[in-house]
């Protein structure tokens, strides 16, 4: 081939695509979802208007997110035969691996998202029915992890307060969910729900550009978020400071561990790609942890042994000169403790806010017609070896 092949491991300086989706400014610390600042979104708008607004790019008016909020509740039923699915995992399967697998699994019940050239309407059905499904296979991996019986969808219940009942539901009583666990999630969920070229939605995008169908791209997107240098930090993070707390809170023990180059231990929940400044969401979630936590009446000591760490981090000159700071990961585990969530189920309540994105990210790629996604590469091994025999080798 003629022409250079620039090599850019990882892909810090190479863009992808185009996208009208989200807007990033690593040195200011701002994040937009299609214009609209995260803190705004964050304080004054739902979660599924969010969904709504990633999209199909524009607020929801009273009708639309009726509407929205209508198509969603009458698909949040699982097909019966996927119970065969959930039963097939051992119970201590991480939740992440069944997430992956059950998403992955929808396209066997939805012929429509199989088709290669779907409609506009088969396209948005299998958007809708994803949606409405996600909520309910999470907090099915959920009370499968217990061994308690799968609470069934209620139509009537709102997105965030049907996903709640099915996860802290029980047959035998109606268990009252407090509005303050609900706003929470609901903030954590818009937080969470894109964040332009991240390793996950690059794969979802990857895998879409070959004509793969939106299930399998989004289980892709799954298994990349799964890894404790992406989603998989909140659940890292949370196992840190636990280890912490137990080895006596001495949180400049562990930042001079975390600067150590013989010591592969990381302080999770620090740095990122692109935020050479505050993450705007660890922001938020800060003070949503204080206020949660104070609202239900929570003293968790590891809030305080966080709070020590980036205290300590944030004047270190290792972390100064690296540009390190607390991401979105560092305080969200601690507000899902909280919630009542146990720490395997973090990282898919990441996909769970992720979801959105994701599918808006997949939908632009097909309407720009992207080509399918191949990479080159620099070749550094053989040039050219003639065959031996077995019998020659030595
Ligand atoms: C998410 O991309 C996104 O937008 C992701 C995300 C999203 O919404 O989708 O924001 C969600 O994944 C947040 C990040 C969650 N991951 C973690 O918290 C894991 C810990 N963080 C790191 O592993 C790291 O900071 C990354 C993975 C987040 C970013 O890695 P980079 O950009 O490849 O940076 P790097 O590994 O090359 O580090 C640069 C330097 C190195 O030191 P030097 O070799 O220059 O001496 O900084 C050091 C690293 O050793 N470093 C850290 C560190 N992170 C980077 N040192 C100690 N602790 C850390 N956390």
């Amino acid at each position: 081939q003629s022409g250079y092949i620039t090599l850019d491991t990882g892909f810090k300086n190479t863009g992808a695509t185009t996208s009208s989706i989200t807007f990033l400014d690593g040195e200011q610390g701002i994040l937009k979802y299609r214009g609209y600042p995260i803190e705004q979104l964050a304080e004054k708008a739902s979660f599924i208007e969010v969904a709504y607004l990633l999209i199909y790019g524009e607020l929801p008016t009273q009708a639309q997110i009726d509407d929205f909020q209508y198509k969603i509740s009458h698909q949040t039923l699982l097909h019966e035969d996927m119970k065969k699915f959930f039963d097939a995992f051992p119970h201590n399967a991480h939740p992440m691996g069944q997430l992956c697998s059950l998403v992955s699994s929808l396209s066997a019940f939805s012929p429509e998202s199989l088709n290669p050239n779907p409609t506009k309407e088969e396209t948005n059905l299998a958007v809708i029915k994803l949606l409405a499904k996600m909520p309910t296979i999470v907090s099915w991996i959920y009370k499968g992890s217990l061994g308690a019986p799968f609470i069934y969808p209620q139509h009537k219940l709102k997105y965030v307060n049907n996903f709640m009942h099915m996860t802290f539901g029980r047959l035998t009583e109606e268990v009252i969910i407090d509005p303050v666990v609900i706003d929470a999630l609901d903030k954590l969920l818009i937080l969470h729900a894109d964040h332009e070229q991240n390793c996950s939605t690059s794969t979802v995008r990857m895998v879409g550009s070959s004509g793969s169908n939106l299930y399998a791209s989004v289980s892709a997107g799954i298994s990349a978020l799964w890894g404790p240098l992406h989603g998989g930090a909140n659940q890292a993070v949370i196992e840190m400071l636990e280890r912490i707390k137990n080895d006596g809170g001495d949180t400049e023990k562990w930042i001079n561990k975390a600067k150590d180059k013989d010591d592969d231990f990381r302080l999770m929940g620090f740095g990122h790609r692109v935020y050479k400044n505050f993450d705007p969401r660890a922001k938020i979630i800060k003070r949503a942890c204080d206020n949660v936590l104070e609202k239900l009446g929570i003293n968790d000591p590891i809030l305080e042994i966080a709070k020590k760490l980036e205290e300590a981090a944030l004047h270190d000159p290792y972390f100064v000169e690296r540009k390190l700071y607390p991401n979105v990961d560092f305080y969200s585990g601690i507000i899902y403790r909280a919630l009542g969530f146990p720490t395997e189920m973090f990282t898919v309540l990441f996909a769970l806010g992720r979801l959105p994105g994701w599918i808006s990210q997949w939908l632009e790629l097909r309407d720009n017609k992207e080509p399918i996604g191949r990479p080159r590469q620099i070749y550094t091994g053989e040039t050219r070896r003639e065959y031996v025999e077995i019998s020659q080798r030595g």
